[in-house]
């Protein structure tokens, strides 16, 4: 989602505004940090960049801080760094324009609804586009600080989304990445008050797009995996198979005080569902250890989920706190030390897992969409269940979906030879 709206920053000052890119932060007029705040340690590390970044720039150039750390600090970030010419919120994204001329301008405001604004196009890749189908978070995850700085839930059109992705497809693109804090949430909240939509709706609809060829989309809720979307996700062709379950732990109980929504239970039989209805998907998620409740008999319900998913791909994370969660106010039972270990656990038992499912693909035949250039005449891409694949080849199969047999691993990547 930050990628995405560093996109949208840079479309719109390259078409309202005339700037440039450049890899050179000397050469540069305007600098802009886009910023995270889910946890402690980016949003130290924005004020030594800055200091740093000051000192590298060229005389009269300004710095812009964007994103949920500049919705979090507001005009707090002026305050300790005053060289900053700008503070832009996560949910304020399409005031680049105007703002970018005001010295000293701090726009955050956490209402704005800029769920109907038309970006400008971004292009960043010929054959991929992402869309936001909504902007903020209705929910209260008690660790979370993204409801504070992205604001209210607010679904996109279903009507602009479909005209805005059918462009892209006009212009060359085949596969579409749908986003949102809680995709499966869709259409709960217009802005106009409009028809409740759902997102297995929006999916349906989606496909109709003639050349789309691939869809996928972060983050669904496992709150929210009802079985009319697994259906839809297990049957609709254009959907690729892979899914982010966000997990966060695997204790009931902690669950509950995370104000997740769903059991251990019931995250198990979702998952295990998917995996049933679809044998070749791919599974990521996301891991909290050391919230401040989590006990060690907590944790070992965490590597019990690991063991019984078998996720292929983990982002896990040691708890920190926020401002203004609710998890804030509880006291830990977890020293930092602890917190190390368990995070070390379930590093160590999801490496096994990777290798062991990354090299069950040797000998199958995957689709994969040619992007990119490799050094030794390699060209990679990534197959519909979203692992990367490299093979021999060049330019020539850049946007193409091919079949792939697959003859080896490594840790993280397959190889094979186009068939
Ligand atoms: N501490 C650690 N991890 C967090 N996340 C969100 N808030 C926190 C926090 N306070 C993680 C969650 C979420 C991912 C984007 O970041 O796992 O899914
Ligand atoms: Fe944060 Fe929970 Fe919303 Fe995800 S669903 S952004 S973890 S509050």
């Amino acid at each position: 989602m930050n990628s995405l709206d560093s996109e949208h920053l840079m479309s719109e000052l390259k078409t309202h505004k005339d700037y440039i890119q450049t890899d050179n932060i000397s050469d540069a007029d305007l600098i802009i940090i886009n910023t995270c705040s889910v946890r402690e340690k980016p949003v130290q590390k924005l004020f030594s960049e800055l200091g740093s970044l000051n000192k590298v720039k060229k005389e009269g150039a300004k710095i812009g801080v964007c994103g949920c750390t500049a919705s979090h600090l507001g005009k707090d970030i002026i305050k300790r760094a005053p060289y900053v010419d700008f503070v832009l919120g996560a949910r304020n994204v399409s005031k680049i324009k105007d703002i970018v001329d005001i010295k000293g301008a701090v726009e955050v405001d956490l209402d704005y609804d800029e769920s109907t604004y038309s970006f400008a196009s971004n292009g960043h890749s010929i054959y991929k586009t992402s869309a936001n189908i909504s902007i903020g978070c209705d929910k209260e995850c008690t660790y979370c600080i993204v409801p504070f700085t992205r604001g209210d839930e607010v679904s996109i059109p279903l009507e602009l989304l479909v005209s805005q992705i059918q462009k892209s497809v006009e212009s060359g693109v085949v596969e579409v990445m749908l986003l949102g804090q809680n995709v499966n949430n869709y259409g709960k909240r217009f802005s106009d008050g409009s028809t409740k939509s759902s997102f297995t709706h929006l999916l349906k609809e989606i496909s109709k797009i003639d050349g789309l060829q691939r869809i996928r989309f972060t983050s669904p809720h496992p709150l929210h995996m009802d079985d009319e979307f697994i259906e839809e996700f297990a049957t609709n062709p254009k959907i690729c198979k892979s899914i982010h379950m966000p997990l966060q732990s695997g204790s009931t109980k902690v669950l509950k005080e995370m104000k997740r929504g769903y059991t251990k239970e019931w995250f198990l039989n979702r998952a295990l569902k998917i995996k049933d209805l679809v044998p070749d998907v791919r599974i990521s998620t996301d891991i909290i250890v050391g919230f401040p409740t989590e006990s060690h008999e907590d944790f070992l319900d965490t590597m019990d989920v690991i063991e019984k998913v078998r996720f292929d791909q983990i982002f896990n994370f040691k708890y920190s706190p926020r401002p203004n969660t609710a998890a804030l106010s509880l006291e830990s039972i977890v020293s930092d030390e602890e917190a190390s270990k368990r995070l070390e656990e379930v590093i160590t038992l999801h490496k096994i897992h990777q290798e062991e499912l990354l090299h069950q693909n040797i000998g199958k035949t995957m689709k994969v969409l040619f992007e990119e250039l490799k050094p030794n005449s390699e060209i990679s891409g990534f197959s519909d269940n979203y692992i990367q694949v490299y093979v021999k080849g060049s330019e020539e199969l850049l946007g193409k979906i091919l079949d792939v047999k697959i003859t080896g691993a490594t840790r993280t990547v397959l190889k094979g030879e186009i068939i």
